[in-house]
């Protein structure tokens, strides 16, 4: 068992907690956040993942999992302490690091005896060498201490599975002490642990997230290349995913990548090869070619409805990806929005998303289920591949709708099949 404090309590901090106690640690989740903290106390979750809140909850009852709003509560008694607080994007797609660097500052204030920080934020390369540098500053009680590198890879909507089954484990540091206590932090989870240097753990991670936002945008790049074709992109990616050096995973064209995850990881890797020298052209095009699918997709509306202007267009699915109800950088904004603004009334659903939807897309108007989405509308529109929406009785689906039009933006249906059943049916690349 390692005592283990983690700052931060977002998507990644809430869920290394639960998930570090349920192996059997002992766990204090620190957030200044003080509301946040009083809902945790509560029993309270402030996000929807698949299987946290029952995993907050028994390890909060076995006494391993506790939350304070006290940075030196949870310092005082740990000995390997996480950051996960947000490296939110700048204006200019630089990455933002106040967050990191105030935590770094208060730990140092609050350190007695030897501690092992950890960063777990996604941050620029050598940045472990600034926290470095920071929490030697401010190290009141001048104790030892070590740094580490350990990049987060969970997937939001499947981040509980993703930490208790990872792929590898991460561990960038500076000398040999600190590796026995964090191996004995990770071997509960059964993987491979992966010891480097710091700056390669820090990279590791962009590089991932990068590669993987490049599989995405170059099957997009293909999805083009087949609509003009004539080709179909599921197929392509069918025959493309069985070459073992290539694999099937994030071949999947559509409206291309959103969430808090890779847009800004992916300007804030631009930003540091060029502070590095380097102009990362490659990942430029990436970013281009996610930003013209959205255009492409509006266009596939126009060309379709011609004017979209007073009619009603229902939108399946919100959430930036499914399984989960985060809007952030949603496609689904992306298309709304400049929809609404020709004059075309939006409805829509999605499974969990609603409520952040209700922020940030005014004017919408929000229905209890797909159907009736599509009632009186004059065409659908799918940014969301929500199981559920897999199941959906399509014939019910047409009978109601205005106009049996789909155009979906995430290839959930038979093409043949929906020609079939009535369809004018538009998908990406097929
Ligand atoms: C991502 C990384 O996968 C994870 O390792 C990292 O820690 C955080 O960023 P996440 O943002 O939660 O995780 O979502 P992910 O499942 O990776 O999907 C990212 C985006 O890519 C979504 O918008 C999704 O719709 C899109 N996507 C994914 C595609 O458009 N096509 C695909 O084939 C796969």
């Amino acid at each position: 068992m390692v005592k283990i404090s983690i700052v931060g309590t977002g998507y990644v901090g809430l869920v290394t907690g639960a998930c570090f106690a349920e192996v059997g640690h002992q766990v204090i989740c620190v957030d200044n956040d003080l509301k946040k903290v009083e809902t945790l106390q509560a029993g309270g979750i402030p996000i929807y993942e698949p299987g946290l809140e029952e995993m907050v909850k028994r390890n909060v009852a076995n006494g391993r999992l506790r939350f304070t709003g006290k940075i030196a509560d949870g310092v005082n008694n740990s000995e390997v302490i996480f950051i996960a607080v947000p490296t939110p994007p700048k204006p200019n797609g630089d990455v933002d690091m106040s967050f990191v660097e105030r935590v770094a500052r208060e730990i140092a204030g609050a350190m007695m005896e030897y501690k092992i920080v950890v960063d777990k934020s996604t941050v620029p390369v050598k940045t472990g060498e600034k926290v470095g540098a920071t929490i030697k500053r401010y190290n009141k009680h001048k104790v030892d201490f070590d740094v580490i590198s350990n990049p987060e890879f969970l997937r939001e909507g499947c981040a509980v599975q993703d930490l208790m089954q990872p792929d590898r484990v991460v561990i960038g540091v500076g000398g040999p002490r600190p590796v026995a206590k964090m191996k004995e932090v990770y071997t509960p989870f059964n993987a491979p642990i992966i010891v480097t240097d710091i700056n390669s753990a820090e990279l590791i991670k962009h590089a991932c997230n990068s590669f993987l936002a490049l599989k995405i945008s170059y099957t997009n790049a293909l999805s083009v290349i087949c609509e003009a074709s004539g080709a179909n992109i599921s197929d392509v990616v069918h025959g493309m995913g069985l070459d073992k050096r290539i694999g099937r995973a994030f071949l999947n064209a559509g409206l291309g990548y959103g969430g808090s995850c890779f847009p800004k990881d992916l300007s804030a890797f631009v930003h540091i090869a060029e502070a590095l020298g380097y102009e990362f052209r490659l990942l430029k095009e990436v970013q281009q070619i996610n930003a013209d699918q959205i255009q492409l997709f509006l266009k596939k509306v126009h060309d379709t409805l011609w004017i979209v202007k007073d009619k009603t267009i229902g939108v399946l699915g919100l959430a930036f990806k499914p399984n989960t109800d985060d809007m952030r950088l949603a496609p689904s904004l992306e298309v709304i929005r400049p929809l609404q603004k020709e004059g075309a009334k939006i409805r829509a659903y999605d499974p969990k998303a609603m409520e952040k939807a209700r922020e940030v897309l005014p004017g919408v108007e929000f229905c209890d289920d797909a159907y009736a989405v599509a009632t009186g509308a004059d065409a659908l529109i799918i940014c969301t591949e929500w199981d559920e929406f897999r199941q959906l009785d399509l014939e019910k689906l047409r009978s109601v709708m205005n106009q049996p039009i789909v155009l979906d933006g995430r290839n959930l249906y038979d093409p043949q099949k929906m020609t079939e059943l009535g369809f004018v049916y538009k998908s990406i690349g097929r």
